[in-house]
This record gives structure tokens, C-alpha cells and sequence, in this order.
């Protein structure tokens, strides 16, 4: 299933370093990409895989305040762990560059002037939002307003990211700075535009009519859309202090938009990473394929195409394969609320199982639609796929092989029918899983992946060469030739997606990964070929470790609510007479137990230095009778007695609420007598 093209240039969108990356990052956009990179070099194709670290634009300036640090320095912090992320889930960047270095500055910077002297900019003098208190002007994320297209009430100054639009800070609705709160002033200021409007027409012909039925039909809907309703042209500068410097006179102070600067990002990875770049730039036998989240979609396909088509040098994008948004726990992943999976905080619980994250998101990609994680799903993809399946049909391969035949591969003998229907499906497998991937459709060529030793699994279970070896020696190594031979192609066409797994089975087969061509032949093993001790490719997830992942989230939550809570208003005015009615003691808890049948009483008896009394108080959510047993607690005695589930209460505990619900006792900050009056 080879295209015609000579060599690709895969990129995966420069995540930007104003934080760490989470398995949204791995699922929407870094996976996918390595996983079809890596296929594409088993297939001995040339590739360059290019990715690195956005380090211009608002997002790393806001970070950086956030964390009273340079934004020099938030780059170079985030840019590391990323880096190091990356690396440890086998992300097989050909490079991972960054756009702060000096190779990135000189290519935008030339990119920006080559098309200002080719008199492709407009220049404009207008009014734009500026922050008085700030003293700044205000554009992309540190405007916010009312999308005018779907009313989402936190768009951002150059893009919605709930509909997806791309915005001039101008076209917000009630406009407010993000950096002091303030409603902004109109001041004038000068900038350069790329006039999209004069590209409309070979956008629709390129995309609309060129790209109909090869892109994914999110991407080419959302293009498709926008250029129906008309482009306008974009600002590609700013005035801020932090990104590539314009390049021009009389532009002092003022930066490349980073939407501008970054995918050249691309171009000077690529260059950084071989004195050949230009022939995976500008040969048109090379495929570019943009790997992105949807939210950079009017970026790849609509700007930094026509950003290419004015330079006139360049390539355009074959594809950009763009995903949808993977939710977590059916709510949408979020930094500020840090809501996520960190990719390196799930290898510090979960040690050596990258590849199990990256099976779980691959088998449940947010290809066509927003999908949602789970841990339990999680739990379940390791324990019954994983391991059940895959890591249960290598495992007796290669232990039965040892233990028929001290690892040396045994012979075929005549093939029953069955046989050659194995043999069947194993020769056309490959073809089935590269068709998928050569089509972007990750979830399907998995899941064939997984058909095949799904069938390794049966293979064995019908046939039993574990029953058969007292009676049919003979017959049991033609199975176990088979079953081999299976296992060394799920060795080469589990490469792409876990690479790592693949490198255990490639020992205990003893036995390079082979290329694509080799995967599907009934030979890969030759006969008498002595195979390695097996290994534990998988091991069961226990559901302890899962509850502990699922409580983490849980305090999440809890964090955000009490964060976000706002105390209600105090109540009406009431006079000193009518305060002290209310009689207030301190007493002592001496006996606590649950009321039966209920689920919040609890029983309490209380001395109060007055009596000892029995009051029911609605707390037994938030503590064990042992526990508060001896405790001091703060009670109203003069409560009139109320019977609460056949029991007489005399008085009421002081609580103090929690917007969680949860419950504190109002307890005196040293010994107090029992009775002590509260005043
Ligand atoms: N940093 C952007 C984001 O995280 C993506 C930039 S992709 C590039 O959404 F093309 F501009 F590099
Ligand atoms: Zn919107």
C-alpha cells in the first residue's frame, strides 16, 4: 500500500513549555504521530519526525508571571520535562528542538522579511485593546470575551477554543484584561497583517475541492466552514516583549505572533537537524503530514498554508490528521484546574507501563469524536486485552517451546486445514493493519493487531498442544511452529504501537524486530533457531492502584471547589439581647455511636458541667464515634429538646461547614472546663 512519495516530514505540534504534557497531549497528537513514523520506517521509508517546544507568545509570559519567574526561565523548565516525557514513552522524535534557539530566530526572522519584501503584508494603523493599569497592549490570551460565534464567555483574543474560531481581539464581547481585570482603552498602534481574504479562493480550490474525501471530515469541516464564511486578514505581530523581534524598521517593541513563528518552528527543526532539510521542504516527492489537536486546526490549514503559499518556496501539508479532545473522567483535561493524567507523574506510579498508557489511549483515540478516560477502562484494556490476550498467547509460545524443545524452533510437518486457515489470515495481516494506518485510523489497525493474537490465543486453545504432546509429538510441533510464527510478526507489527513491548519480545524470540515486509510470512523463524527465556510482557493492574489514581482525582475536585468557593453573604442584623439567649458551652464528648437505620446520626452523650445529655447530631459522614470519644466540642444547651428517630435530643453541637459539605467541631484552642460559657 506505498503512496508515490519519495520521503516524508511528519510533524507533531510544538506543545507549548508553560507546563508539563498529559495524556490529552499523548492521545490527540503525540502517539498517533510516532506510531505512524514508526511504521513508516519499518516500511524502510525516509522519514523526519520534527517536534519541540513553542516557547513564544502569551501562554509562556502568563506562565511565567504565574510563577514569579523569567519566561526564559519557564522555558527552560518546561522545555526539559517535555523533552523528558516524551523520551520515556518512546516519542521517537528525529529531533525535539526548541523555538527560543538562534536557528529558529534567523529562519522566522528571514521567513517574515522574505514575504514583507515580496510586498505580501498589509500594513495597518488601528485601535486595539490596551490595559492602562498594565500598561500594555492586550492580545490573544490576555483578552478574554464572549465569542460573537458560539458565546463561550472565556474566548480568548485569537481564538475560541470551544468553537474553534479564530478571533481578533476586537471581535470579543464585553472585552476584559486577563492581566488586571480591567475593562481595556482603545490606543492606536501598528501592525502587520497577512491578508487571508487574498487567498480564499485557492484555499477552496487546495482544500475544499483538492482535500474532499482524503481528510479526516473534522478537519475538512471546520476548513470547509470557515472558508464559506469568509477569511480576513490576520495581525502576524504583536507588541510584547517576549518572541522573535520583527525584523523591520520602525517596529521596535513589537514581536512575530506566535502562531506566526512557531510552525516555522518546523522549518528550523528540521534544518537544525540535517545540512539536508531543504529536500523535506521543498521537493514536492515529499509528504508533509501535520499531526495537531483540533484546537490548532484554522492554524495548519488555513494560516500556515497560505503563510507557505506567499513565501512560494514551500510544500504544502498532504494532511493533518487532527484529533478530537480526550475528557478524563467525563470532564474536560484542564491545566489551571489541573485535571489530568501528567505523563510524568504516571510513570512514577506506574513504572515501566508506558506502553500500557500508550496501548489504552491508541484503543481509545479521540480519532472521530471527544472520547473520555477512565481508570477503570484503563484497568480493564491492561488486564483483559493486554494481558489476556496479547501477553497470555506470547507467553505460552514461547514457554512450550522451551519446554518441548529446549527453545530450538521445531518443524512444520503436512498442515491440516485449519493450519492453512491460520497461515491465511496471519500472510494478510499486514496488508490489513498498513491499509488502516496509511489512513490515519489508528483504533482500527490496533485492534487487527489485536484480532491477530487474538487468533494466536485460540489457535492454541483449539488445537492444545499441551494435551497433544503424550499423544502427537509430531503434530504438536507443527502447532508450535505456527504459533511461533505468529509471535514474530506481532513482533514487527506491534513495533509501531509498543515499541518497548516489542523490544521484550524481540529477546525472548532472540531475533531483531524485522521490517514490514517480513511480518505476515509462515518463515520468519527459522527452523532449529533457539528462542530466548520468556519474559513478562504485561502483569495484572490490581484495583488498589487504580482507587488510588481515582482518589487523587477526587481530591482534585475537592482542591478546585474549596479554591473556587465564595462565602455567602451574612445574614440581617440581629441585637445583643437576642445573641445572648443563645446559651453556649463548652463539654466533652464521653460516648458516641451510630443510630441505627440511619446513615448521618450519630448518638452523642455530652458532659456539658451543667449534666450529662444525649444529643443527635447529624455528623456521622465525617467522623467515627471511636475517634471523637473525649473530644471538646462547643454546644447549645438551650435548645429545646427535640425527639430526632425516637431519641429525646437535648441541644445541638457547633459545626463548622466546608463548601465540600465536610464537617470541623468548634473546639477551644486550649483546655477549657466543661460548662465554660461561649460568648
Ligand atoms: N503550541 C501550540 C499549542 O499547544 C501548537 C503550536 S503548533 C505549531 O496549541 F505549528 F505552531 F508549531
Ligand atoms: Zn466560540
Amino acid at each position: 500500500m506505498a503512496d508515490n512519495f519519495k520521503r516524508y516530514t511528519v510533524t507533531a505540534a510544538l506543545p507549548y513549555a508553560n507546563g508539563p504534557v498529559h495524556i490529552g497531549h499523548l492521545a490527540g497528537v503525540y502517539l498517533p504521530a510516532d506510531i505512524y513514523v514508526r511504521y513508516l520506517r519499518s516500511q524502510n521509508r525516509d522519514v523526519k519526525f520534527i517536534c519541540g517546544s513553542d516557547e513564544h507568545g502569551v501562554p509562556i509570559t502568563i506562565r511565567a508571571k504565574k510563577e514569579g519567574i523569567t519566561p526564559q526561565q519557564a522555558v527552560d523548565k518546561y522545555h526539559e520535562l517535555i523533552k523528558k516525557s516524551f523520551e520515556d514513552f518512546n516519542v521517537s522524535f528525529d529531533i525535539y528542538d526548541r523555538t527560543s534557539s538562534k536557528i529558529h530566530h534567523e529562519t522566522a526572522s528571514d521567513f517574515f522579511l522574505k514575504l514583507y519584501n515580496d510586498g505580501k503584508f498589509i500594513e495597518q494603523t488601528t485601535q486595539q485593546y490596551y490595559d492602562e493599569k498594565a500598561q500594555q497592549f492586550l492580545a490573544d490570551r490576555y483578552i478574554v470575551g464572549t465569542c460573537p460565534k458560539c458565546g463561550n464567555e472565556n474566548a480568548y483574543g485569537d481564538q475560541c477554543e470551544s468553537c474553534g474560531t479564530s478571533l481578533n481581539a476586537t471581535d470579543l464581547i464585553n472585552p476584559k484584561s486577563t492581566l488586571s481585570g480591567a475593562v481595556p482603552v482603545m490606543r492606536e498602534t501598528k501592525h502587520w497583517y497577512l491578508p487571508l481574504n487574498e487567498y480564499e479562493q485557492w484555499l477552496r480550490e487546495w482544500i475544499v475541492e483538492g482535500h474532499k474525501g482524503d481528510w479526516k471530515p473534522n478537519v475538512y469541516g471546520q476548513c470547509k466552514s470557515w472558508i464559506d464564511q469568509g477569511l480576513q486578514p490576520r495581525a502576524v505581530t504583536r507588541d510584547l516583549d517576549w518572541g522573535v523581534p520583527v525584523p523591520v524598521k520602525g517596529a521596535e517593541g513589537k514581536v512575530l505572533y506566535v502562531w506566526f513563528d512557531a510552525p516555522i518552528g518546523y522549518i528550523s527543526a528540521t534544518k537544525a537537524l540535517t545540512p539536508d532539510w531543504e529536500k523535506y521542504w521543498k521537493d514536492s516527492e515529499t509528504k508533509l503530514v501535520h499531526f495537531i489537536g483540533k484546537d490548532n486546526i484554522v492554524f495548519h490549514c488555513i494560516i500556515f498554508p497560505a503563510m507557505l503559499k506567499a513565501h512560494g518556496d514551500y510544500i504544502l501539508p498532504d494532511n493533518v490528521p487532527a484529533n478530537e479532545f480526550l475528557n478524563l473522567e467525563g470532564d474536560k483535561i484542564s491545566t489551571s484546574r489541573n485535571w489530568a493524567v501528567w505523563l510524568h507523574e504516571y510513570l512514577q506510579d506506574f513504572p515501566g507501563k508506558g506502553d500500557v498508557l500508550r496501548y489504552m489511549l491508541c484503543a481509545n483515540a479521540p480519532e472521530t469524536k471527544d472520547n473520555d478516560f477512565t481508570w477503570k477502562d484503563f484497568q480493564a484494556r491492561n488486564n483483559n486485552e493486554l494481558l489476556a490476550i496479547l501477553g497470555n498467547f506470547i507467553n505460552r509460545a514461547v514457554v512450550l517451546t522451551q519446554k518441548y524443545y529446549n527453545g530450538a524452533v521445531p518443524a512444520r510437518g503436512e498442515l491440516t486445514d485449519y493450519d492453512k486457515e491460520v497461515l491465511g489470515v496471519l500472510e494478510g495481516m499486514p496488508l490489513v493493519i498498513s491499509t488502516y494506518l496509511e489512513r490515519y485510523r489508528f483504533r482500527d489497525a490496533l485492534s487487527e493487531l489485536m484480532n491477530l493474537a487474538r487468533l494466536g490465543n485460540k489457535y492454541l486453545a483449539d488445537t492444545e498442544p499441551w494435551k497433544l504432546i503424550k499423544t502427537d509429538e509430531e503434530r504438536v510441533k507443527t502447532i508450535m511452529n505456527i504459533a511461533l510464527q505468529i509471535s514474530a510478526s506481532l513482533n514487527i507489527l506491534m513495533e509501531p504501537f509498543l515499541p518497548a513491548s516489542a523490544q521484550k519480545l524481540s529477546s525472548m524470540l532472540n531475533k531483531p524486530v524485522g521490517k514490514w515486509a517480513e511480518a505476515g510470512s509462515a518463515d520468519l523463524l527459522a527452523v532449529g533457531h533457539t528462542i530466548g527465556a520468556p519474559e513478562l510482557m504485561f502483569e495484572k493492574i490490581e484495583d488498589a492502584a487504580v482507587e488510588a489514581q481515582v482518589q487523587k482525582l477526587l481530591d482534585t475536585k475537592k482542591a478546585n471547589e474549596m479554591a473556587n468557593a465564595v462565602a455567602e453573604p451574612a445574614k440581617e442584623n440581629i441585637t445583643f439581647d437576642e445573641f445572648s439567649k443563645m446559651d453556649i458551652r463548652i463539654g466533652t464528648i464521653l460516648a458516641a455511636e451510630k443510630v441505627a437505620k440511619t446513615k448521618k446520626l450519630l448518638k452523642l452523650t455530652i458532659d456539658t458541667g451543667i449534666d450529662q445529655r444525649t444529643v443527635v447530631s447529624g455528623i456521622a459522614e465525617f467522623f467515627n464515634p471511636e475517634e471523637i470519644v473525649g473530644q471538646q466540642v462547643s454546644i447549645l444547651v438551650n435548645l429545646a429538646p427535640r425527639e430526632i428517630k425516637g431519641i429525646m435530643s437535648q441541644g445541638m453541637i457547633l459545626m463548622a461547614e466546608n463548601p465540600d459539605g465536610s464537617l470541623a467541631f468548634m473546639q477551644p484552642s486550649k483546655p477549657i472546663m466543661n460548662g465554660g460559657g461561649v460568648r
